[in-house]
């Protein structure tokens, strides 16, 4: 996520985010003919194009999109679209508008299904393992400024449940898996 703080405008307090000057030629969500999966991409789904023409959602298979994908499964992200992904030249994905996270039942809305039932790094267990622990100390306060002690619990039982299974996880409850529009 860019660096993103708190400040004052004319219209009193809001978010302010550093601008990021993404690659235009970089598509880290996108489409393609039906079932023409590009190597080194993951196939999500199918539909039709505004002419009618079959077609893929395909993401690509990187570490920085997997790592987005484990952090929205943490905040339980349920508006994971290809425009919220802001592809950097050098391969450094920034993960925007977050302004649809922390329910307490599962809500994840994201086109990143590329890697369901797939294990997690040693990497990623790590990096859930640390949240689970700042939660119990600084980042946990911080937190409990902006969130409920639902909230806060359903976050750590997100992060337990991800260290049990040590598996990207599928989609969880009544709510549609991808957000609409996809891109
Ligand atoms: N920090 C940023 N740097 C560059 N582009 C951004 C940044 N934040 C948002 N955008 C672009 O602006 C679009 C709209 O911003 P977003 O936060 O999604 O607003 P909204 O909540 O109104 O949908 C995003 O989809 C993205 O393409
Ligand atoms: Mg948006």
């Amino acid at each position: 996520m860019p660096t993103t703080w708190l400040g004052e405008g004319r219209f009193g307090t809001g978010m302010l985010q550093l601008w990021q000057d993404a690659d235009p030629g970089q598509d880290p969500v996108d489409l393609v003919p039906a079932g023409e999966i590009p190597p080194g991409h993951h196939h999500v789904l199918d539909g039709y194009d505004a002419d009618d023409v079959a077609v893929s959602v395909i993401h690509e298979d990187s570490p920085a999109l997997r790592r987005m994908a484990v952090f929205d499964v943490l905040v339980n992200n349920a508006d994971r679209k290809g425009a919220h992904i802001l592809p950097m030249a050098d391969g450094h994905r920034y993960g925007v508008d977050h302004g649809v996270t922390f329910h307490t039942e599962p809500r994840l809305r994201t086109v990143l299904w590329g890697w369901i039932g797939q294990p997690l790094t040693g990497e990623e267990l790590t990096g859930i393992t640390a949240v689970r622990e700042g939660l119990e100390a600084d980042l946990g306060e911080a937190l409990a400024e902006h969130l409920s002690p639902a909230e806060l619990l359903a976050l750590r039982r997100r992060c337990d449940d991800l260290s049990e299974t040590c598996v990207f996880p599928g989609p969880a409850g009544d709510m549609p898996a991808v957000p609409w529009p996809v891109f």
